[in-house]
This record gives structure tokens, C-alpha cells and sequence, in this order.
């Protein structure tokens, strides 16, 4: 039976797709501008704070946002970080430097729509600091 397409784009509508943001159990220990560079180019899909923009509720894309949500979160989640043990959270955290000098992440169909997530050489700078850091005092502050 042929379905016609305007019937069959209503009818995907009706498939539930979980929009839901956990709560945020802690913030990432990072200085205040590492953790504004993680927030405009990661948290979307690494944390608790998803922004789900209008394209997040009209499906199909909604499916496709919300997958990679979802993984993102399990992957890493900087909203749990607390979750980690600390050589987890330093692991974490040499991983995100080196998918984000490989050019992996933020991924790159992300950001046509999200330019405020294409990262400088200067957030670059940043972010592998961070994540060189020692655990503990250089990443305390705020
Ligand atoms: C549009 C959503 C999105 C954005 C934005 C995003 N990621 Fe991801 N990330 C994912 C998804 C989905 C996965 C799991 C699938 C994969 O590895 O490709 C992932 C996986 C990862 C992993 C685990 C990789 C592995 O293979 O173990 C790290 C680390 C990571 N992301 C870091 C970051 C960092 C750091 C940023 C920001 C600079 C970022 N991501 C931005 C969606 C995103």
C-alpha cells in the first residue's frame, strides 16, 4: 500500500522522541574560559543543558538530533562528570582534546547551524590546556 508522502510526514510525528535534560549534577572543573568554549561547542551534545532547537521537534531530524544526543551523553557527559573516578576524568579530558584536534569534534554537520561552535586557534589553545592540566588547583578556577 503507497502511503502518500504529506500523510506519511504527519504520521512521523506521532513517533515519541525523548527531548528530556537529566539534571545537571555538577559542572566540569575548568577555568571559566575553557569552560565557555566546552559549553558553546560540546554541551549541546555532551551535557544535561541540550538546547533542542524548532528542527529538534519535526521529525525526521528530530530522530536524528536526538541519537546524537543520546550517544554524545553516553560517550561524555560533562553534566556527571562527578560519575568519574579521577583517572576516568583525566582520561575524559585528553580524549575531547584529541577528537577536537583531529578535527572530529564538534561534529561538522553541527556547525553550518551552530557557528558559535567553530573553534579558533585561540580555543584550541584553550582546550588543550585544559586538558594537560594536572587534576585539582588549574582547573579550579572560575
Ligand atoms: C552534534 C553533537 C555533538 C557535538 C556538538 C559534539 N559531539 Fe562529541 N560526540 C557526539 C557523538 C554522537 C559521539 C559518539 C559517536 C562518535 O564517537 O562519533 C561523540 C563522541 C565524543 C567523544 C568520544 C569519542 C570516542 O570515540 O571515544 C569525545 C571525547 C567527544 N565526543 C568530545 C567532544 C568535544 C570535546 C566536543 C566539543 C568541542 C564535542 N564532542 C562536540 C556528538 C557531538
Amino acid at each position: 500500500m503507497a502511503v502518500s508522502l504529506p500523510v506519511g510526514l504527519l504520521a512521523i510525528q506521532l513517533v515519541p522522541v525523548d527531548r528530556r535534560n537529566p539534571p545537571v549534577e555538577t559542572e566540569v572543573p575548568a577555568t571559566a574560559e575553557a569552560r565557555a568554549v566546552l559549553r558553546r561547542a560540546c554541551y549541546d551534545c555532551h551535557s544535561n543543558e541540550s538546547v533542542w532547537p524548532w528542527y529538534s521537534r519535526v521529525a525526521p531530524i528530530s530522530w536524528l538530533v536526538a541519537r546524537d544526543v543520546h550517544e554524545g551523553r553516553k560517550e561524555l557527559n560533562f553534566s556527571t562528570w562527578n560519575r568519574l573516578a579521577p583517572n576516568q576524568q583525566n582520561k575524559a579530558r585528553r580524549e575531547s582534546w584529541k577528537e577536537v584536534e583531529e578535527g572530529e569534534m564538534p561534529m561538522w554537520f553541527y556547525l553550518p547551524i551552530h557557528p558559535e561552535a567553530r573553534l579558533s586557534a585561540g580555543d584550541r589553545a584553550i582546550l588543550q590546556a585544559w586538558s594537560l592540566a594536572p587534576a585539582g588547583a588549574a582547573l579550579a578556577g572560575r
